[in-house]
């Protein structure tokens, strides 16, 4: 499939490919996987047919209604206030299929602005790895369905009548830039204002999304938004995302977050190394005195050097930079390696941390602990880990002017040791007394801590259930409107059947009433052939008796076997010289023959030979009459009753 597409479905959630393989192997009445295989790579159409269902392409415009309220209650109005500095709005929908969740977002988008949009430059990219679904959303011709899930309104307002159904509006396709491309390795789109990407997620595996979730990041303004299906979330990559809307999936960039590295691959289709790893540019060394480099490095050094050991977290106390020697007061926690703060600092540090933190993001304030009596462990190198340590704390919330998110600045110092031996003694029964108070906290967190993991590993769960069924709704919904097609399709051949079937009824009656009056003109034909008293003969174009009169049967000595016989094989009784040469004449010349013949008892007879002319005057052979011209004379005896 990936040298046949281009596209490597090797972290594609498996379920999904194996009842999509399943379902083309029931289309070809396959029924072992290696077969299939050997079928496809002997049938190169295969392949594209596999691919297409791969690539489960249900959409429907405004999809999910809510979510359309939900940007223009949220993130719409957001957008709106950034316009100022941004100058004109951008929007990516990724995996937009035939191009409906593109066209819903930019008439929502439209429907917000009123008459604001015209004076705001907007762009929207709806991009999929599917050529086939890019050509049908540039083309943005849609079926009169589409009425269940467009409003009157919006019909009116967004789109015209087109053959079979309506085409979306030339303003609004104008402002859609429509491009095949591949989430997972081509270079993305930056400088979004909103990232709209449903329904696709759910058919990755959990290190595809955690790829795709990555590039997102990248690809927003700072203060970016992202949508995401009903039954997707952020996975492992919560640090990236603040939750704006959890019903809905909305979420904003978090502008200090540092993303993954993303591999973008600028080769042709054919060349990635999808999971390879990312050459990084090499930096040449500047030969020239860069006096900016200088600055930068001397400030570096003074900072690590000489500064207290600070941390720098986000709300979320998540850890998001360091200056100094901060290994005295965090460590690495065993497990799931974190960069909480909470879960890297060291003992004795976490309680009084966490209520200066909440105490400054609630009221706003710096907030200092003092003398906090924290554990030496091994980053302290020469200290051993069962002795204490006092070390002050100041927490100071930071505000940066472009990011609503507050950030705080945590500085560890060590407090001076007090010399006098009271003061140890002091120190001592304190620590006594608050030692059991302490193990006690300890443990509780420790339960907490334990119950919490539990919670998340649920919750996990859960997720994780939740997008396998909406992928599996998915693939129904698909199957639901291929059935839908098949449907129509056989109603269409119905109809048709019908159609032919009321036709062949009329030919029918048509025929039945052509086949009495033929049945009569038999019955009259026979009974006047039979009734009259001159001997008839009707022969063929190829010389062969057709019909004849007793009479005839007389004077040839013919017998109803002769019926269909040549001409050439029946002697009749009276002399006819020539007869057959006779009839030839008279087909081809279409003349008539005459002659009066005489029998061996000197009895006159007529002797004719007509052709035999059909209802479109042509001729099908002749027709011979011979007719007794002296009735009263005594008949003459056939040769044949001899
Ligand atoms: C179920 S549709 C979702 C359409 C739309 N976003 C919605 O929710 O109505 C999934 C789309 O993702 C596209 N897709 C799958 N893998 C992709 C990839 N690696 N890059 C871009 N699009 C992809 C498929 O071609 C398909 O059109």
């Amino acid at each position: 499939m990936r040298r046949a597409t281009g596209v490597d479905f090797t972290h594609y959630r498996q379920t999904t490919i194996l009842r999509r393989i399943q379902r083309r192997m029931v289309v070809h009445k396959i029924d072992k996987l290696e077969d299939y295989a050997k079928f496809l790579q002997s049938k190169p159409p295969e392949t594209k047919a596999l691919y297409q269902d791969m690539l489960i392409n249900v959409t429907s415009f405004f999809r999910g209604p809510r979510v359309f309220e939900a940007l223009k209650a949220t993130v719409f109005p957001a957008i709106q206030r950034n316009l100022a500095r941004e100058r004109g709005i951008r929007v990516w929908t990724p995996g937009c299929a035939s191009g409906e969740e593109t066209y819903s977002v930019a008439m929502a988008l439209l429907e917000f602005l009123g008459d604001r949009a015209s004076q705001t430059p907007i762009q929207f990219f709806g991009t999929d790895v599917s050529e086939s679904s890019v050509a049908r959303a540039r083309n943005g011709v849609y079926p009169e369905n589409i009425q269940v899930d467009v409003s009157a309104e919006r019909l009116r307002r967004f789109f015209n009548k087109a053959e079979g159904g309506y085409r979306v509006s030339k303003t609004i396709r104008d402002m859609c830039i429509f491009a095949q491309h591949n989430v997972l390795n081509d270079p993305p789109f930056s400088r979004m204002d909103l990232i709209c990407c449903r329904n696709l997620l759910i058919y990755l595996e959990p290190v595809l999304q955690g790829k795709v979730i990555s590039v997102f990041h990248y690809a927003l303004r700072p203060s970016g938004f992202l949508v995401l299906g009903s039954s997707e979330g952020l996975g492992g990559t919560t640090g990236l995302f603040a939750v704006e809307d959890r019903t809905h999936k909305i979420f904003s960039k978090k502008a200090g977050a540092t993303h993954q590295a993303v591999a973008f691959s600028l080769n042709s289709q054919a060349e990635r190394r999808e999971y390879g790893p990312m050459p990084m540019p090499a930096r040449h060394p500047d030969a020239n005195w860069n006096y900016a480099e200088a600055q930068k490095e001397f400030d570096r050094r003074l900072l690590t050097q000489y500064t207290p050991a600070t941390v720098f977290v986000n709300e979320d106390m998540e850890i998001i930079h360091t200056r100094g020697n901060v290994n005295r007061y965090l460590k690495l926690a065993p497990g799931k390696p974190s960069l909480s703060l909470l879960k890297m600092a060291r003992e004795g540090l976490l309680v009084e941390l966490r209520n200066a933190i909440a105490k400054a993001k609630k009221e706003n304030v710096v907030v200092g602990k003092r003398n906090l009596q924290v554990k030496n462990g091994n980053g302290d190198g020469a200290a051993a880990t069962h002795s204490t340590r006092l070390v002050n704390i100041d927490v100071i919330p930071v505000s940066l002017s472009s990011v609503k998110e507050l950030y705080f600045m945590v500085i560890f110092q060590e407090a001076p040791q007090e010399p006098s031996r009271e003061t140890a003694v002091r120190r001592t029964r304190a620590t006594e007394e608050t030692g059991a108070a302490s193990r006690r906290t300890a443990k509780l967190e420790e339960e907490l801590a334990a119950t919490k993991e539990y919670l998340q590993s649920v919750i996990e769960t859960q997720e994780a259930t939740n997008e396998e069924l909406q992928s599996a709704n998915e693939e129904i919904l698909s199957s639901n409107e291929e059935l839908q097609s098949t449907n129509e399709e056989m109603e269409t051949a119905k109809e048709e059947l019908q159609s032919a079937n009321e036709e062949l009824t009329t030919v029918n009656d048509e025929l039945r009433n052509r086949n009495v009056e033929i049945t009569q003109i038999n019955n009259d034909l026979i009974n006047l052939l039979s009734s009259i008293d001159i001997a008839v003969i009707m022969i063929g174009s190829d010389l062969t008796i057709r019909r004849f009169t007793p009479k005839a049967q007389k004077f040839l000595g013919l017998i109803p076997g002769d019926l269909g016989r040549p001409l050439s094989n029946i002697n009749p009784s009276i002399e006819i010289a020539d007869l057959q040469e006779m009839v030839q004449q008279v087909v081809s010349d279409f003349r008539t023959h005459e002659r009066e013949l005489t029998d061996r008892m000197g009895v006159h007879y007529q002797f004719k030979i007509l052709p035999y002319r059909t209802m479109e005057n042509k001729i099908d052979g002749a027709v011979i009459t011979i007719v007794d011209i002296a009735p009263d004379k005594p008949g003459i005896e056939p040769k044949s009753s001899n």
